[in-house]
C-alpha cells in the first residue's frame, strides 16, 4: 500500500496563518469553527445522534444536573492530573475515543490526533473504520496507541486486524460491543454521506465554501478506509459506510466472541458500549481489564439513558472487579471531574476532539486537550483537591443520585 509520509514540523505557511485558530477559549469555540471549515456531510456526521437524538442531547445535558461543592481556604499548590488507565500512565485521565472517518474531518486526521494525544501524554484510540490505517498511524507517531475493534462477519479479517494491531505494538485493544447493527442517523442519509464525497453539484458548492479542508485534503492520498480496503477479501469500493456496516458487522456477536478475542489478545482489553449493570457484570466476568460505560455518543439506541446517568449503577454492580471508564457528552473539564467523582477511572472524548481537528488539525486537537486540561485542573482546585486520583463523590453537592 502506498503511504504519504507526513511532512515534519515546519513554519506555518501563509494560508496556515490565514486559517489560524484565533482566540479559542472553550470546546464550543472549536465546534463553531469546525462547522464553518468542514464540509457539511462530515460535520453533520460528527454532530448528530440517532433518530430523535434524545440520548445524544441527554449525554450532554445530564452533566448540568450534577453540582459541585465549592471549597475554600485549602492549599491549592502543587496540583497533579497524572493518573493511570488500564495500568498505563496518563497525563490526565482522558483518552481520545475511537471515531470512524476521522481523516475526513481533516486530512490525515487520525495521525494528527494521535500526535496531539502523544504530546499531551494521553491515549489515542484508532477506530477500525478510520481513514488512516493502523500502519499509517504507527509509522507517523512514536508512542503506542490503542486500537478499537469491530467484530465483522469475516473472522479471518478480524484475526488479521488483531495481528496487525499487535505488529504495530498497540498497547490496548478496545472491543466495541454496541454496534452490531447501525442506528439510523437522519442527516447522514439526507446528506448522502460517502467517502470520498461524491462530486455532486450540492457537494461541490458546499466544498467551495470550505477551502481550508479542501487545501489540506488535496495534499493527502488517504481518503478511504485504509484498515479495510486492500485487507478484507473482496472489498474494493467502500463509498457507502452504511451498506458496508449492514453487510459486514456481525449481528451474532456474543460473549463467546469476547472470550475468543480475550484469548487471542494478551495485552490490555477494554470492552466498549456497556450501559446496563447486567452487561457490566458479564464484562467483569469476561477477563477484560476495563469497560467503557457508553451509548456510542447517542448514535445507537435512541431513548437509552445518558452515559453519566448509567455510570453509578455500573460502578456499584462491578465494584473493583474491573476498571470502569465512561464516554458520552464530555465537553469540559468540569464534565470530566463529575465522571471521575461518580466512579470512572478515566473518560474518553469523541466530538470534542473532532471539533478541534476540524477547526485546526493537529493544533486544534492540542487546543481542545489544553482547554479540557486547564478546566479540569482549576475545577479540581476549587473543589479543594490537588491530586486527581483523590476525586470521589465527596466533591459533589447533595446526595445520591446527585440530581441525575
Ligand atoms: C463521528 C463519530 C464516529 C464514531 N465512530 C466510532 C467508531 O468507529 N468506533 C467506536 O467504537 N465508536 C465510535 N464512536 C463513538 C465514540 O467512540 C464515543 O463513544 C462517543 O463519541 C462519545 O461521545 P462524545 O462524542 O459525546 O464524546 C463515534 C462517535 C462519533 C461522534
Amino acid at each position: 500500500m502506498t503511504a504519504t509520509k507526513m511532512p515534519s514540523s515546519k513554519p506555518p505557511s501563509q494560508w496556515e496563518k490565514l486559517f489560524s485558530l484565533g482566540h479559542v477559549t472553550c470546546v464550543e469555540d472549536l465546534r463553531r469553527l469546525a462547522k464553518r471549515r468542514v464540509p457539511r456531510m462530515f460535520y453533520d456526521y460528527a454532530d448528530s445522534g440517532s433518530y430523535t437524538e434524545s440520548t445524544y442531547r441527554a449525554n450532554e445535558s445530564d452533566f448540568q444536573k450534577i453540582k459541585l461543592r465549592q471549597r475554600v481556604a485549602v492549599d491549592m499548590t502543587n496540583r497533579t492530573l497524572a493518573s493511570t488507565m488500564v495500568g498505563q500512565p496518563v497525563g490526565m485521565p482522558v483518552a481520545i475515543a475511537p471515531t470512524g472517518l476521522t481523516g475526513m474531518q481533516h486530512a490525515d486526521g487520525e495521525i494528527h490526533a494521535a500526535r496531539a494525544a502523544a504530546r499531551a501524554g494521553i491515549p489515542f484510540t484508532l477506530s477500525t473504520m478510520s481513514i488512516c490505517s493502523i500502519e499509517d498511524v504507527a509509522e507517523n507517531t512514536d508512542r503506542p496507541f490503542w486500537f478499537q475493534l469491530y467484530v465483522m462477519r469475516d473472522r479471518d479479517f478480524i484475526d488479521r486486524l488483531i495481528a496487525r494491531a499487535k505488529a504495530a505494538q498497540c498497547s490496548a485493544l478496545v472491543l466495541t460491543l454496541d454496534l452490531q447493527i447501525l442506528g439510523q442517523r437522519h442527516k447522514d442519509i439526507k446528506n448522502g454521506l460517502s467517502t470520498p464525497p461524491r462530486l455532486t453539484i450540492p457537494n461541490m458548492l458546499d466544498m467551495a465554501t470550505k477551502p481550508y479542508w479542501c487545501l489540506n485534503m488535496l495534499q493527502t492520498r488517504r481518503r478511504t478506509f485504509r484498515n479495510i480496503v486492500g485487507h478484507a477479501t473482496g472489498v474494493g469500493d467502500l463509498r457507502s459506510l452504511s451498506s458496508w456496516t449492514a453487510e459486514q458487522f456481525d449481528p451474532r456477536l456474543n460473549w463467546d466472541d469476547v472470550k475468543r478475542i480475550r484469548d487471542q489478545w494478551d495485552g490490555k482489553l477494554i470492552l466498549k458500549g456497556i450501559l446496563d449493570p447486567e452487561d457490566a457484570a458479564a464484562a467483569a466476568h469476561s477477563g477484560a481489564d476495563a469497560l467503557i460505560v457508553s451509548n456510542h455518543g447517542g448514535r445507537q439506541l435512541d431513548g437509552a439513558v445518558s452515559s453519566i446517568a448509567a455510570l453509578p449503577s455500573i460502578v456499584e454492580a462491578v465494584g473493583d472487579r474491573i476498571e470502569v471508564h465512561m464516554d458520552g457528552g464530555i465537553r469540559t473539564g468540569q464534565d470530566v471531574i463529575k465522571a471521575l467523582a461518580l466512579g470512572a477511572k478515566g473518560v474518553y472524548i469523541g466530538r470534542a476532539f473532532l471539533y478541534g481537528l476540524g477547526a485546526g488539525g493537529e493544533a486544534g486537537v492540542s487546543q481542545c486537550l489544553e482547554v479540557i486540561r486547564k478546566e479540569l485542573d482549576v475545577t479540581m482546585a476549587m473543589c479543594g483537591l490537588r491530586d486527581v486520583r483523590d476525586v470521589t463523590a465527596d466533591i459533589l453537592a447533595g446526595d445520591p443520585p446527585y440530581g441525575l
